[in-house]
């Protein structure tokens, strides 16, 4: 398996160009099964993740196809005759489980592998199947599918998640756009993919109103068209690269980075001491001297403190002045990359959904081990600022988020590189 080597303590400088947005990707690929015309995604990011959705897709019949190296993804739905998604690509990657609104809503039945429980956490499907059941679908569990069907198809219904589930929310979306009659989604998730998911509807001529609010009113129609639509920036991937200068000191640039994006990250940046300021091409991220100021963060459905950057947070204060504590409300077990960072020197303790960092002067190189996508990021920024040498072994997980990332951090004077294992 390929790892990757850092040699700490370089100072970085220079611009990074910031990708098409996975999370939105991931949602809007599955929107093609809603309509026999081609839907075409342009900026889309060049990630594993994509291309198992890519093959999730052809495996119902869906026509996918990568051009322009992989940045325009063209689609088409119309020879889509297959409605089950096998559990070999399901596990893979639980978005595959955003097939199930759309294939329900076209092809009144879909049968949808249960994803599986991942590293960080169970992430149980109970807030989908509730909301599409209110729509009139029978959803049965058997031999680890999901046996869904709607006779006659889906029905408008009144509908209040308990959790603003971004996944939830994405599946109900999708399932009303078709649906006789009006859809409204409370406690619907707010996060920017919904918004960009919602755009690429209604310039398939889906009737939507209040995305990246609490309450999604969908009135559904009889059919969809195609479209070409414009992946969002991707704000984890911004946030994560943000956090390389702040981490190690220097001056970078974020082209194409959005502070609309990443306001409550921004602002516990702020509070710990980092300078942020918009340019013409993005952000620009600053360490003034001195040390980071060690703050408290809480995770929270968007707007609040997004899950996706707890990790890289978590290792921006492991050298920190003073003690932070980090509460990860979202996923119950999303703090695996804790005891690789106290391998590098962290002092980290943590006790159930709380993470409390004292603040070292120095981390150290190790060979340590990324256990998930964004957990193997944040070992990465932390072997950025550590003193000597750390491989970072199963980088696999890397690829399923983060295009060229050697390559970018390279780029800003990172003493990175990649190498390819056999075993
Ligand atoms: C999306 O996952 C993202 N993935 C995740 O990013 C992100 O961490 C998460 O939203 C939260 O922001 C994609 O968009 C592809 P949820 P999703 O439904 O939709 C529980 C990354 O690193 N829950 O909002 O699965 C669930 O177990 C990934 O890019 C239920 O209990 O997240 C979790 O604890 C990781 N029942 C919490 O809600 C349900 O039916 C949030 O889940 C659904 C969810």
């Amino acid at each position: 398996m390929d790892r990757i080597v850092i040699q700490g303590g370089a100072e970085l400088s220079g611009a990074i160009p910031i990708a098409g947005a996975k999370n939105a990707c991931l949602t809007l690929m599955p929107a093609t099964l809603l309509s026999d015309e081609p839907l075409t995604l342009t900026n889309a990011p060049r990630l594993s993740d994509i291309r198992t959705m890519t093959e999730l897709l052809q495996s119902l019949g869906a026509e996918v196809t990568a051009l322009n190296d992989g940045k325009v993804i063209a689609m088409s739905s119309h020879k889509a005759n297959n409605h089950v998604a096998h559990y070999d690509i399901v596990r893979k990657m639980r978005a595959s489980n955003l097939v199930l609104g759309p294939l329900l809503a076209r092809h009144h039945r879909a049968e949808v592998s249960l994803p599986g429980g991942c590293a960080i956490g169970a992430r149980p499907m109970d807030l989908h199947i509730t909301a599409l059941e209110a729509m009139g679908a029978t959803i049965e569990l058997r031999d680890g599918y999901l046996h869904a069907e709607a006779q006659g198809g889906l029905k408008g219904a009144e509908i209040t998640l308990d959790f603003a589930s971004v996944g939830a929310t994405e599946n109900t979306v999708m399932a009303a756009t078709l649906a006789k009659g009006t859809t409204v989604l409370q406690n619907a998730a707010r996060e920017p993919e919904i918004v960009d998911l919602v755009k690429c509807l209604r310039a398939m001529g889906a009737e939507i109103e209040g995305e990246g609010t609490s309450t999604i009113t969908i009135e559904g129609v009889e059919r969809l068209h195609g479209a070409t639509h414009p992946v969002v920036t991707d704000r984890i991937e911004l946030g994560t690269y943000m956090l390389a200068p702040a981490i190690t000191g220097g001056e970078v640039e974020l082209l194409g980075g959005r502070l609309d994006l990443v306001e409550s990250f921004v602002a516990k940046l702020d509070e710990a001491g980092i300078d942020v300021s918009e340019t013409p091409r993005g952000l620009m991220v600053k360490r003034s001297n001195g040390r980071v100021r060690a703050v408290n963060v809480v995770t929270e459905p968007f707007p609040g403190f997004p899950t996706d950057l707890q990790a890289q947070m978590m290792a921006l204060m492991c050298t920190a002045d003073g003690v932070s504590v980090l509460e990860e409300k979202i996923f119950e077990n999303r703090f695996m990359h804790a005891p690789e960072l106290v391998r590098m020197g962290a002092d980290i303790d943590v006790q159930g959904g709380h993470a409390t960092v004292t603040g070292v002067d120095k981390l150290r190189g190790a060979p340590v081990m990324a256990t998930d996508l964004r957990a193997s990021v944040s070992l990465i920024l932390a072997a950025l600022a550590a003193e000597g040498e750390t491989v970072v072994n199963r980088v696999y997980h890397l690829d399923r988020g983060y295009e060229h990332v050697v390559a970018k951090l390279a780029g800003v004077g990172a003493r990175i590189e990649r190498v390819h294992g056999d075993v």
